[in-house]
């Protein structure tokens, strides 16, 4: 046997293990169907003692996890803000693993490199950021978060006379975080890996279209004008996609000598659909941007980006040089940018999804995904009992389901809602996530693959009608008509 066919059975196996699972979508139920106990029964073997040949690892892998993979692959996964795989994307991932480059640096892999080097042009020009802007190709949005305020953090405090890349943070001055209320929880993360403390965050209260105002913005940089302060946006929020007033606010809190920075982990896409990109007018100016490739890119995961408009504050955080690494200042040396050393060549994906897609087809997606969340969201809210709480602007929509029953509370509703998402998650139909909005439960709306169709949005509408009936009628064991007893 020679080297390459040790490689040949376990790979063709996968590959035909991968072709069934995502040929068979269309067909299978959405949500997972093997209980914890079953998935914990099956894989958490003893460790055996001797190996066995790859293929019948792989096979092995497929049998014991069969029930627990998600539909989010296919087109009528409508949960949190899940993106599929585009065929090239995923083809190229594969590619990745085959080469198994480490993409730390230009010595240790040259093509993946330029790849990154050519992803970061594209990005830029597609998202509408400056060209000068420098990036880091990240595991996700949360990693860019920690990757563009590391920068932002450092820059604020070594205009007053700090040095946090050789100094730390003990005894240096606060920064303080000023966001809408609506922001996600990765901000939250992000500052406690980087010392500046959840504390750090005030959430400011945000308008009815769930935007920060200018006012409400301009009160809080007034209330403490001289501390070093980072200006949150939102270009999309996790629940209804609102986007802040980027031409008001920013020109705002750069007079307060505030840093800006975007979390645009979807939202930040719009900027490709002549449709939406108004919603990101004035963007551009920010000093940082973060999104993702794994959610509406359809990129495998992990993906994500950052972006600075100051590259050298961005080096300065994340850069390091070893003697035992050459450095060559023709290229962009990955690890210089991120905040991993070596890791996997993530930009061959998104290399390769932008190459399938064009300019024309990102906006297609965009547009694509958006229409599909309007038909949902205004088809399902159409429906006896269903109230319609956010019609989507962009890819992201809300309702709520009210408990019919004469006397329901607002808690009955917030409950008929729950039972009514579980009840569509459980006929495999369709799967949908929830959320508490205003202080109201709401089922979640989003819409991210490339696969969504409108038959794909019929069946969920139709699903969630056929769950309304179940539960009007209490035939489901956990539907709260079948309960007993019920407040009034
Ligand atoms: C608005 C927003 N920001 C940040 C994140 C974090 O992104 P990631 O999961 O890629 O780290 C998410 C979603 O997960 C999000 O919806």
């Amino acid at each position: 046997m020679n080297e390459t066919s040790a490689f040949r059975p376990a790979l063709e196996h996968a590959l035909n293990h991968s072709l069934a699972h995502l040929e068979s979508l269309e067909h299978s139920p959405v949500a997972a169907r093997a209980s914890l106990h079953t998935l914990r029964e099956r894989l958490l073997k003893p460790l055996n003692s001797e190996g066995m040949p790859a293929e019948q690892v792989i096979d092995e892998l497929v049998a014991d996890t069969a029930g627990g993979i998600m539909g989010s692959a296919g087109g009528r996964f409508f949960g949190w803000v899940i993106g599929g795989s585009l065929p090239a994307a995923l083809a190229a991932d594969w590619l990745t693993s085959a080469w198994d480059q480490n993409a730390a640096s230009y010595a240790c892999s040259p093509a993946e490199a330029v790849i990154e080097e050519a992803c970061g042009d594209w990005l830029k020009d597609l998202l509408g950021l400056p060209d000068h802007a420098s990036f880091a190709l990240t595991s996700g949005c949360q990693m860019a978060h920690v990757t563009a305020l590391a920068a932002a953090r450092n820059a604020l405090l070594a205009k007053r006379g700090w040095q946090v890349e050789r100094d730390g943070l003990f005894g240096a001055p606060k920064i303080r975080i000023l966001s809408s209320d609506q922001f996600h929880g990765s901000i939250t993360r992000a500052t406690r890996l980087l010392g500046m403390g959840t504390d750090s965050v005030t959430g400011l209260r945000t308008n009815q279209a769930g935007q920060l105002d200018a006012a409400t913005l301009e009160l809080a940089l007034e209330n403490s004008p001289d501390t070093p302060t980072i200006v949150l946006l939102q270009a999309g929020d996790l629940n209804i996609g609102a986007y802040d007033c980027f031409a008001d606010l920013i020109p705002l809190a750069h007079r307060y000598n505030a840093w800006v920075h975007v979390d645009g982990a979807f939202g930040l896409w719009a900027n490709v659909s002549a449709r939406y990109k108004h919603l990101l007018s004035g963007v551009e100016h920010a000093d940082s941007w973060s999104t993702d490739g794994h959610k509406w890119l359809n990129v495998p995961y992990d993906s994500g980006f950052a972006f600075v408009a100051h590259p050298q504050a961005h080096r300065n955080a994340m850069s390091y040089e070893a003697s035992y690494i050459s450095h060559n200042d023709q290229v962009r040396e990955q690890k210089d940018w991120n905040p991993d050393w070596s890791r996997r060549g993530r930009g061959v994906a998104t290399y390769a999804a932008l190459r399938q897609l064009g300019r024309r087809g990102v906006a297609a997606l965009i547009d694509g995904c958006c229409d599909a969340a309007h038909s949902l969201v205004t088809g399902i809210s159409a429906l006896p009992g269903a109230e319609l709480m956010w019609e989507p602007q962009i890819n992201q929509g809300l309702v709520r389901f009210l408990d019919p029953r004469p006397g329901a509370t607002e808690s009955d509703h917030d409950e008929w809602t729950d039972a009514l998402t579980n009840a569509v998650l459980a006929s495999g139909e369709a799967l949908f996530s929830n959320t508490t909005w205003r202080g109201k439960r709401c089922m979640r709306v989003s819409v991210c693959n490339w696969q969504t169709n409108g038959q794909d949005v019929a069946r969920a509408i139709a699903a969630v009608a056929q769950a309304l009936r179940e539960l009007d009628r209490g035939d489901r064991h956990d539907s709260p008509r079948s309960r007993p007893t019920f407040r009034v």
